[in-house]
């Protein structure tokens, strides 16, 4: 189980630490919730993506986790960032991160954003047939254009985007034409976009994808004369949430894809691309845990009930995509798991459950839980149902922690309030 966890993880005397700063010391000094994120596995993570794809680019999916500290670490590893709307835009840019360092995205982007890559500099992917248009009059300059190729996926279907119906992309006529108007318009054309969905566990996908892809740009240099120089392969890579998942390293992953569309853009008698990933969860997921509270026990007759002082608020995955995920009692590691119990979240919906099963040191009120693997796509996701301020996140290194997000709190909801 600890190997779910961030690299710095250590156990001693029955107490977790992370970064070399113990679970219960953050609990006093941040409360919790609260997401712990291990700056050297962020960083582990960033040198073995950026080695997976050589000479190539690589861009964090900023929707994974959008924050500053995190953005500013990534670039200082040579990550820039995927935004998809003004506000993601606003943190990379608060990040230090220039218009060279972005890749703008959307399925239906506001004219804003247009008009704010536009005035930074940053290239567009295309995802409408009236983008083109939109994108040159916006005084957009460099583009991409993102092509969907039909390859279904193996995750959930929520977070599968390549399919034949998807409301991401242009199918390969559609793009084709996309392509071509967007270099009457003068547009500079640097390449093609895919992304065929998240949290994949396997290569088969992008495999399959990028076959079809390195077909489609053979299409458009014969029909159009055009060549891409870019190759943009989107995120997607896995990561083990739960003890008994099995994903490979991002890395390794990452490392596939890259090769993969080297040999079928030689094999199409297409120049060598540049290639561009755009991973989001693989680079910050493991990396961070969430620290939970105890509050109430129930011991029913059909299950035991463990409540903790978030859930859905903090961590709406396990009811959008049936997300499994384990939990470590914090501060007793050196107790025998000996109860199954269920760890129910503090919102007013009886869905609202984070685990439905885990083995724990028989709890009580005023544990300390923490749940690994929660890094990417939870403070992104987070909401104030409930009226519940959203957590606090630390970074944690060398035995320190840094403080890179504020707790929300009650005052911060009712400033938006109007009477
Ligand atoms: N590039 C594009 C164009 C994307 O749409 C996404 C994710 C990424 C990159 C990064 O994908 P990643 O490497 O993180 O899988 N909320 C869902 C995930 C939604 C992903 C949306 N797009 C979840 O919690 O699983």
């Amino acid at each position: 189980m600890l190997d779910l966890f961030p690299d710095s993880t250590s156990v001693d005397g029955g107490q977790l630490s992370i970064g070399g700063v113990r679970a219960s010391e953050l609990e006093v000094a941040h409360g919790t919730p609260l997401v712990v994120l291990c700056e050297e596995t962020i960083q582990a993570r960033a040198r073995a993506l950026r080695q997976a794809v050589g000479d190539g680019r690589v861009f964090f999916g900023t929707k994974a986790l959008p924050n500053v500290a995190v953005l500013r670490l990534l670039l200082s590893e040579g990550i820039g960032a995927d935004v998809a709307s003004s506000g993601e835009l606003a943190f990379a840019r608060n990040a230090g991160l220039g218009g060279g360092d972005l890749v703008v995205h959307g399925n239906n982007k506001a004219e804003v954003l247009l008009a704010e890559a536009a005035s930074v500099g940053a290239p567009v992917v295309l995802d409408a047939p009236d983008e083109p248009a939109l994108a040159a009059a916006a005084g957009v300059r460099q583009a991409l254009v993102r092509v969907t190729l039909g390859v279904d996926a193996d995750t959930h279907e929520a977070i599968r985007t390549g399919h034949h119906g998807s409301k991401f992309g242009l199918p390969p006529d559609q793009a084709r034409a996309a392509v071509s108007e967007a270099l009457d318009f003068g547009l500079d054309v640097m390449g093609v976009h895919v992304h065929v969905g998240s949290q994949l566990a396997d290569f088969d996908a992008q495999a399959e994808t990028i076959v079809r892809l390195a077909a489609f740009v053979a299409s458009c240099r014969d029909e159009l004369g055009w060549v891409a120089r870019v190759a943009d392969l989107g995120g997607g890579f896995g990561i083990r949430h739960h003890p008994a998942d099995e994903v490979p390293e991002a890395a390794e992953l990452a490392a596939s894809a890259a090769t993969t569309a080297r040999l079928a853009f030689v094999e199409a008698g297409l120049p060598q691309p540049e290639i561009w990933l755009e991973p989001g969860r693989c680079l910050v997921g493991r990396a961070g845990i969430t620290l939970y509270r105890v509050g109430s026990v129930k011991r029913l007759p059909e299950r035991t009930w463990v409540a903790v002082d978030g859930g859905m608020s903090d961590n709406p995955r396990p009811q959008l995509y049936d997300a499994r995920y384990t939990a470590l009692s914090a501060a007793r590691t050196d107790e025998p798991v000996d109860e199954v119990v269920s760890i129910a979240g503090m919102h007013c919906e009886s869905g609202d459950v984070l685990i439905d099963d885990v083995m724990l040191p028989s709890p009580r009120r005023g544990d300390l839980l923490a749940v690994p693997a929660t890094g990417a796509y939870t403070l992104a996701m987070a909401s104030n149902y409930n009226g519940v301020p959203r957590p606090a996140a630390v970074l944690v290194r060398g035995g320190s922690a840094r403080l890179i997000r504020r707790r929300e709190t009650i005052e911060d909801l009712l400033r938006v309030e109007v009477e």
